[in-house]
């Protein structure tokens, strides 16, 4: 394949890029403005200077893989890729003015690919040039660290699109799940539910929250609790995914709990902003209840 366009540098679209470009592709990086995409090449290379440090790669890997990530400016830029991924804000007219955009440059055979967590392929393809070369590719945080990538198809994509992606995928070292496009796909649908629920059993008073996540560490031998991989997730993400699952099936099942509601209002969203389950300000996180 051709080069590979990342659009979004954030931890997922920075992620992306590290991958493909240690899998050998050349990376074009994109974000809002080329200082945002190139401080998502500078996050990059902090990762990988710690995993020269580590004696996990050496140092002429590093600089290897770097050299084959190029920020640009513009999404013109992707009109010499293979594959275009976005991994930009999970807000869909923000996804939808990208499709628009970069399908205008897009090459007659190249395949457009979201990394949306739960927003519908099918419903996303209207903005996509070609439906049958539009396919969700779902990675996980940390990228670098986890196996697994989602392929959704949308009704419209190809074999031949599901095809790529899943070599794309194999040459990157990760396993693939193949999902139909419902809501939340398979790891969210299954995730979320746990996850609102340990908030809702928070705010019922049924543990504190040091207990609920010690509960699911040490209990069911999850690498976190479900509160701690909330405020890593983001909590604002959490509420949008299981408004998803709500929304997209009808289901009470699925309701938000009120305290996750709350806690995107008063803006405590996690790791990100220093606040959500967890206080951040410190050495250690500390739970907050
Ligand atoms: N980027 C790159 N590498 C990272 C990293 C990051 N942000 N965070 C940790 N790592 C690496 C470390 O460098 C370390 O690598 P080595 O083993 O090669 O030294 C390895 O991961 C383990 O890290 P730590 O020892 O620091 O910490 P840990 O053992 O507690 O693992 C963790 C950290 C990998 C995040 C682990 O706690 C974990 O797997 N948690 C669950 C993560 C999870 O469920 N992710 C999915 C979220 S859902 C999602 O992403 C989809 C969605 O749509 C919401």
């Amino acid at each position: 394949m051709q080069a590979v366009g990342v659009i979004g540098s954030g931890q997922m679209g920075a992620g992306i890029a590290q991958v493909s470009a240690a899998a050998g592709y050349r990376v074009l990086l994109s974000d809002v403005s080329i200082e945002r995409a190139e401080a998502g090449k500078a996050g990059i290379a902090k990762l990988l200077a710690r995993a020269v440090d580590k004696e996990k790669i050496d140092a002429a890997t590093r600089d290897a893989t770097l050299a084959r990530i190029e920020p640009v400016a513009a999404l013109a830029a992707m009109a010499e890729c293979g594959l275009v991924i976005e991994a930009a804000t999970e807000r869909e007219e923000i996804k939808r003015a990208i499709f628009a955009e970069v399908g205008t440059v897009l090459g007659r055979d190249a395949i457009l690919a979201s990394n949306t967590s739960s927003i519908p392929i099918t419903r996303l393809a209207q903005s996509t040039p070609d439906p049958a070369r539009f396919i969700g590719v779902h990675f996980f945080n940390p990228v670098p660290v986890m196996g697994l990538i989602e392929v959704i198809r949308g009704l419209a994509t190809a074999d031949t699109t599901v095809a790529a992606i899943e070599a794309y995928a194999d040459r990157l070292g990760k396993a693939v799940v193949r999902a139909n496009d419902a809501p939340g796909f398979i790891v969210n649908r299954v995730l979320m539910p746990m996850i609102n629920e340990a908030i809702f059993a928070l705010g019922e008073g049924v543990a504190t929250i040091r207990d609920i996540d010690l509960a699911c560490q040490l209990g069911l031998n999850h690498p976190m609790g479900p509160l701690t991989l909330a405020d890593f997730i983001g909590l604002d993400t959490c509420l949008e995914i299981i408004r998803v699952l709500f929304d997209g099936t009808g289901d009470p099942k699925f309701r938000p709990a009120p305290l996750l509601v709350k806690y995107v209002e008063a803006g405590w969203y996690g790791r990100k902003t220093g606040r959500g389950f967890y206080d951040y300000s410190g050495a250690t996180p500390e739970p907050t209840r």
